[in-house]
């Protein structure tokens, strides 16, 4: 599995290579800001889940790379804006000072937004062999990224500080800012995979348990874990008087959900039986993580 898993990282990191080149011109420094975060570092989760899909389609990955990185664009503007002052608040991200405090914070807007629309610049410009589904794919990836995806989740997310809310507000705001995004990486990689229907729903079955799982053992770390294992500041949740399962739940019962969420992910690979052992390891490897 780290082997497959470390190939697949790779090949991302180059197409985003090739996709956010930098462009000696005036505006050089967004180039520059562009690529700071996202050669960071991160695990590309998102595009992992979407080249996995495909390939256990048996789709050709190529069809899938564009919208893989995009979505890594997108993901990463997420988290440029989420740790701006005005949000999360945070100066550390994948183990290097924040946007805003290596540019500050104007050119790390700025970039955020710049990541966004390059993601469908580059989507849109899909010439491969499938047009009909990459379309459909570009409007996955734009409805799971907007009001009703990951900002949809990021303003309940905001708009909760400080006061309580029930588990179902909560199961709600972690799917949107969070399940969104890897229930379209995985949805996209099948689509683009040529995955029935039935395997689509299947997908998404999955990511919106992952996602969840992912979600609450992202609140446990933390809490739990450390600044060097993680990259980001621990204790930023506390900090914000964010709401999330270890603030409602404790400690011991969001390990067990976590568990919980992650068997109900693996479950719903059933439909692709031994083909989905590689995102059955993945699943184990991302829920039991530490960073
Ligand atoms: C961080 O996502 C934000 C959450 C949705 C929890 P990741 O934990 O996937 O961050 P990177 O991409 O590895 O930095
Ligand atoms: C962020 O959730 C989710 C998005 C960026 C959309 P968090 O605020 O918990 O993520 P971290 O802990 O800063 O990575
Ligand atoms: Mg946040
Ligand atoms: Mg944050
Ligand atoms: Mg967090």
């Amino acid at each position: 599995m780290k082997e497959q898993l470390k190939e697949r990282i790779a090949l991302v990191d180059s197409v985003l290579d090739k996709y956010l080149a930098i462009k000696d011109n005036p505006q050089k420094t967004i180039y520059e800001a562009m690529r700071y975060s996202v050669f960071a570092g991160g695990k590309r989760l998102r595009p992992v889940l979407m080249l996995s899909f495909c390939e256990m389609c048996g789709g050709d990955v190529n069809e899938a790379l564009p919208f893989a990185s995009a979505m890594e664009m997108i993901h990463t503007y997420s988290l440029i804006h989420d740790d701006l002052p005005a949000m999360d608040n945070d100066d550390l991200r994948r183990g290097m000072p924040t946007s805003h405090i290596k540019y500050g914070e104007a050119t790390a807007i700025l970039a955020g937004d710049a990541l966004l629309n390059r993601a469908f610049e580059v989507v849109s410009a899909y010439d491969g062999k499938y047009p009909e589904r990459a379309l459909k794919a570009i409007n996955i990836l734009a409805l799971s990224s907007g009001t009703e995806g990951m900002i949809g989740g990021q303003v309940v997310d905001i708009e909760s500080e400080g006061r309580g809310i029930t588990l179902d507000e909560l199961r709600y705001l972690h799917l949107g800012k969070t399940g969104a995004i890897i229930r379209s990486a995985c949805t996209i990689g099948t689509l683009m995979g040529g995955g029935n229907d039935e395997e689509i729903k299947a997908a998404d079955e999955f990511a919106k348990n992952l996602g969840i799982a992912f979600q609450i053992q992202d609140d446990i770390l933390d809490v739990e874990g450390t600044e060097e294992e993680l990259g980001k500041p621990i204790g930023s949740d506390k900090e914000e008087n964010k709401n999330t399962y270890v603030s409602i739940l404790g400690l011991e019962k969001s390990k067990e959900l976590v568990k919980e969420y992650s068997k109900r992910a693996k479950d719903a690979l059933a439909v692709f039986g031994g083909r989905a052992e590689f995102l059955k390891e993945l699943t184990d490897y991302l829920t039991n993580r530490r960073n």
